[in-house]
């Protein structure tokens, strides 16, 4: 007879039915995951039910409340200034923390951005600075502590402390196709976000062929859904639903997307990924009560550089140092003249992926050389035969694999069409 308080199968025939799970059964469930008393085969037919029947607005708090008490709990206090974070619900090209962190840090808003690495077709902030010669991602809490108070940003690995049951069940996710779960999305996110001990956070909710979220209804029920999870857990949230149809400025991959952003810290940089930027530091600047900053200017007049460098060099990086460079290319070029109406993200992450800037595995290496270099973006107007993309990679037999995944990529039409717009909607 076991001693457990409940009985698992009653659990998943609860939300099979379309029944809702007590307060009890989910302090129970995520207690007895992360534990090994519930098999992962149960756990995967209970993310199933959830996936297919959700939860409701009391359950999805408690089972975020549940995988917060399954860790640690950061605490920021001590520093004497406001916190910022910054989540995105990943995209392609998007490099968006690597200028962002330096830059609200400029104004005396401390930046705690616990990063993850890439899993698949959308790269990870980690991987990106990792391709910089000496960084370190592996900071301890006290490590942590000393670059906030000095510095006042930092990006590194979150520590395995953190929402244990989270990164159990995020695995099982991910080879049992629960992950597009809006509850188990939000509480995934939301419960580290709130461990961390941030006092302020901005999603960035991505919407389009390159995000988790394909469509604007869905982005739309995911943000409201984590505002609500934050706000009610004291954590002053907001969200923008920005657009993820196509790429994020001209590189998808690592060293090449630290690159991109340092031009954006030098005060240049491609259009959507400075608008991007300025507008993410405008919001977490607000919610942690400096409304009155101006991120463009800190950009313009080299004090968001400033803060980069001494942010790198705090985790064992050369600032200065050449980045590494793919050791082979091939450039794609365009189809026919006229205006390039289409250029699908998840095509160009497929691509940077196979190309060896992502994983298949969690344990497998990337190349920090390697990705997708665009030489236009939608709205450009191309000729025939002119560069398109050039293709990096250490392993010149990946091209033709990242060939194919770029096959339909790219629609070049006769006339212009209106472009869609990059902040499509903000969520409060
Ligand atoms: N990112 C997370 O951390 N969790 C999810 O479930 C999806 C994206």
């Amino acid at each position: 007879m076991s001693s457990e308080q409940f009985d698992t199968v009653d659990i998943i025939r609860t939300k099979r039915d379309r029944g809702t799970l007590t307060p009890e059964q989910i302090d129970w469930t995520i207690d007895a995951y992360t534990r090994g008393a519930i098999a992962d085969e149960q756990m995967a037919a209970l993310n199933m039910a959830i996936l297919l029947n959700g939860m409701n607005r009391e359950e999805i708090s408690r089972w975020t409340a549940a995988m917060i008490a399954s860790g640690e709990r950061m605490d920021f206090s001590a520093l004497g200034k406001p916190t910022s974070d910054k989540h995105s619900t990943g995209g392609v090209g998007d490099k968006i923390t690597l200028p962002l962190a330096p830059l609200v840090a400029v104004f005396g808003v401390a930046v705690p951005q616990l990063s993850g690495r890439g899993l698949g077709h959308t790269g990870g902030t980690l991987d990106k600075l990792e391709a910089i010669p000496g960084w370190r991602a592996d900071l301890s809490n006290a490590e942590m502590m000393a670059q906030l108070a000095d510095v006042g940003a930092v990006i590194c690995a979150a520590g395995a402390g953190l929402a244990p049951a989270d990164k159990k069940l995020y695995a099982l996710r991910d080879v049992t196709g629960t992950v597009e779960a809006i509850p188990l999305i939000a509480s995934s996110i939301m419960s580290k976000k709130i461990a961390e001990g941030t006092g302020s956070l901005v999603l960035d909710v991505k919407v389009g062929s390159g995000a988790f979220m394909k469509n604007v209804d869905d982005a739309r029920e995911l943000a409201r859904t984590m505002v609500t999870l934050g706000k009610d857990a004291g954590v002053n949230t907001v969200a923008l639903l920005t657009n993820m149809a196509t790429p994020l400025g001209l590189t998808a991959g690592n060293a090449i997307e630290v690159e991109e952003s340092v031009e954006v810290l030098a005060g240049g940089g491609p259009s959507d990924v400075v608008d991007l930027t300025v507008a993410l530091a405008r919001e977490m600047l607000t919610a942690a009560g400096r409304p009155d900053a101006d991120p463009e200017a800190a950009l313009r007049d080299g004090r968001a550089m400033d803060v980069w460098r001494r942010m790198i060099s705090a985790q064992g990086g050369d600032p200065d140092a050449q980045l590494p460079v793919a050791r082979e290319s091939e450039t794609i070029l365009a189809p026919a003249d006229g205006v390039l109406t289409e250029l699908d993200a998840l095509a160009v992450g497929v691509a940077a992926w196979r190309l060896g800037a992502g994983r298949a595995r969690k344990e497998d290496a990337v190349q920090a050389g390697a990705g997708v270099r665009l030489h236009a973006k939608p709205g450009d107007t191309v000729k025939a035969g002119s560069p398109l993309m050039t293709l990096l990679t250490d392993t010149p037999e990946k091209f033709e694999r990242a060939r194919e995944a770029l096959a339909d990529a790219v629609t070049v039409s006769p006339g212009p069409v209106a472009a869609p717009p990059l902040i499509i909607d903000r969520i409060s």
